[in-house]
């Protein structure tokens, strides 16, 4: 049974789907690992450490894909021109582990399918703690929050923890973090680490209780819906009017006494919520910071703009795409682990064979597409 590991060909994407250690490990299920020259170059692992543990390099994706059976990607897979696309290579019946924007990007699972991929798309995994060793939106998203509040540290003009000095006292700098999930509680944690006084909001009443005991101070919009913004797995719902004109209102009060505006609020498959408007921009300090995690999702902040910092009414706004990106090192040896994690799933050790459970509500939750079809209830109709 042999994986391949690509390079990863979408500009920006410096991360690679196995590193030189799961390599070792995926060889020790009892795989062949065929890596493509250059995979690992973006994350500073280099062809040598995976020949060393074990795996066959090879010059091109074609040589890599055409006998695998495995697939491990970190992007979607290239789906067109058909044929010379990277779907169009893999043999018939292969597996497909990754990233791939099943939600968001219809045409990929529909490509999948017609190429007869069982095809897992790790982000529809579901997010259930038998599966956190494979949760890869966790491991991700985790790292994105802390990049995020470097990133802020390294726009802003002031300092972050108060200092007393014989010139004087510099304050600390106030951060607020809107959206406390995964990525929004490290963004807390790393914000606290600098010495900000942090203050977290969310509409999901279960993450005040997290933003507390993280230090910070949770702004309250309304305690009572927030009791029912949350779906039974997890993840925010799309609030009403209502709600919205409540939230504006405590935002903007909010944002004019802050200095940093970290914005990592998403609904999964939806457009991110718009939480920032202009009016608040051009409200808050100036010399302000907003570093805007949702931007691919369209922003949270209705003037940030993806892979660029802009300057407007005085605020510096941040929108880098892909964050884990920058981080592409420690992203894809997290990376790497969850989807070894997910193989080690599929097969059986001491046949060293695949053996998919079907039935695994893991398997079953990450399925996007198999014999042909896209088989995905959220995806299906797509
Ligand atoms: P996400 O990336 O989908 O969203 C980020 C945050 O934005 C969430 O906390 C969400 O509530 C918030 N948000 C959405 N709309 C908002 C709005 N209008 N205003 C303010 N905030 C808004 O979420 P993420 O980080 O993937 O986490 C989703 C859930 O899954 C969380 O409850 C998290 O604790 C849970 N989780 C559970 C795991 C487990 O093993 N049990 C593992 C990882 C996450």
């Amino acid at each position: 049974m042999q994986i391949a590991v690509l390079k990863e060909r979408k500009p920006g994407e410096s991360r690679v789907a196995a590193t030189p250690d799961s390599a070792k490990r995926l060889i020790g299920l009892g795989f062949e690992v065929v890596v493509e020259t250059g995979a690992g170059e973006g994350a500073s692992f280099a062809d040598a450490q995976y020949r060393d543990a074990g795996a066959t390099l090879v010059k091109t994706a074609d040589e890599a894909l055409k006998a695998a059976d495995i697939v491990l990607k970190v992007q979607p897979p290239i789906v067109e021109p058909a044929g010379a696309a990277e779907v169009g290579k893999m043999k018939k019946g292969a597996i497909l582990i990754g990233m791939l924007s099943a939600l968001t990007e219809p045409k990929i699972a529909r490509a999948c399918a017609e190429a007869g991929l069982t095809a897992f798309a790790m982000e529809l995994l579901p997010r259930i703690t038998r599966a956190q060793s494979m949760d890869v939106l966790s491991s991700q998203a985790n790292l994105a929050g802390y990049k995020s509040v470097l990133d802020a540290a390294g726009e802003f003009g002031r300092a972050f923890p108060m200092m007393m000095t014989a010139a004087g006292t510099i304050p600390p700098a106030k951060v607020l973090v809107l959206g406390c999930g995964v990525a929004g509680l490290q963004a807390i944690a790393t914000a606290r680490r600098l010495g900000a006084v942090v203050f977290g909001y969310d509409v999901r009443a279960a993450s005040k209780q997290e933003v507390e005991s993280l230090g910070a101070k949770f702004v309250e919009v309304d305690p009572e819906a927030a009791g029912a913004a949350q779906t039974a797995g997890g993840y925010a719902k799309e609030m009403g009017e209502d709600y919205g004109k409540k939230q504006a209102a405590v935002l903007a009060d909010a944002l004019k006494k802050q200095d940093i505006a970290i914005c990592t609020a998403l609904i999964p498959g939806k457009a991110a919520p718009r939480l920032i408007t202009k009016e608040m921009v051009a409200a808050m300090k100036p010399g302000s910071v907003i570093v805007d995690l949702a931007v691919e999702a369209g922003g949270n902040c209705e003037l940030s703009e993806l892979d660029k910092v802009v300057v407007k009414h005085g605020v510096k706004i941040v929108g880098h795409g892909n964050v884990p990106s920058r981080l592409a090192q420690d992203a894809s040896m997290l990376y790497a682990r969850n989807l070894f994690n997910f193989v080690k799933l599929i097969t059986d050790p001491k046949e060293k064979t695949l053996k998919i459970d079907w039935e695994d509500e893991i398997v079953n939750g990450a399925l996007a597409t198999r014999d042909g079809s896209v088989v995905h209830p959220r995806l299906k109709g797509a």
